[in-house]
């Protein structure tokens, strides 16, 4: 695809990025591409993120997220949902994963699964999502669709806390693109997805270095 359109509004990146005492411990949650995982290991390999990936958790065997971790090294476990009697049984088993990885920081990136208290109660403020949407606009599924639909001028992505409500909870960081006539969701999507690879990881970085600063 010819990318036409410019970036309309691409929060700078960090001039310097934040140096913690310890790298932050990241658990990364996905359900299918991982393409944010893939963008969060290049900032961090970069020398940007000061991080380490300690575990990647998906839900979906065979899913392109699996590949991905073991092309960058990283340990993948597949909690897969469907073995669980429950969401709270499976949000166990994840936190105890997280756990057992030396987990701080929770980076939900792709995870097509709602969550629990317990997952949330367990990382108090450490969890994170992004959504391919301006939040609080078009929360929950298909929201590329949802915003060509609604026939908006911009469309973006949302790095955001995470809390109960789906795609709901204090937002970190956003970035706005602009729609053109000729968008699909596929295109949209594409545009979308190229900011959600430049803010993740300095969402993460701006998340605990706020958290550092409380
Ligand atoms: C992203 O568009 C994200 O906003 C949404 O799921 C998608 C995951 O993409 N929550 P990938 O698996 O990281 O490529």
């Amino acid at each position: 695809m010819v990318e036409t359109a410019p970036n309309l509004i691409s929060p700078p990146l960090p001039a310097v990025w934040p140096r913690f005492d310890q790298p932050l411990g990241l658990g990364v949650m996905a359900s299918g591409n991982g393409s944010n995982l893939k963008a969060i290991a290049q900032s961090i390999h970069q020398g940007d993120l000061h991080a380490q990936i300690r575990v990647v958790i998906y839900n979906n065997p065979g899913a392109q997220v699996a590949a991905r971790a073991a092309r960058l090294g990283l340990p993948a476990v597949l909690l897969n949902h469907r073995e669980y009697a429950s969401r709270v049984a499976l949000d166990q088993a994840i936190v105890a994963t997280l756990n057992a990885h030396g987990v701080d920081w929770v980076v939900m990136a792709g995870w097509m699964r709602c969550v629990t208290a317990g997952l949330i109660d367990a990382f108090p403020g450490q969890v994170l999502n992004i959504h391919p949407s301006l939040l609080p606009s078009f929360p929950g599924l298909k929201a590329v669709d949802q915003a060509l639909a609604a026939g908006v001028t911009v469309a973006g992505c949302t790095v955001h806390h995470v809390e109960l409500a789906v795609d709901s909870g204090p937002v970190v960081m956003q970035a706005v693109v602009p729609v053109v006539a000729t968008d699909t969701p596929a295109s949209l999507q594409a545009r979308i997805q190229r900011q959600e690879h430049r803010i993740y990881p300095a969402a993460i970085a701006l998340a605990a270095e706020s958290r550092n600063c409380t």
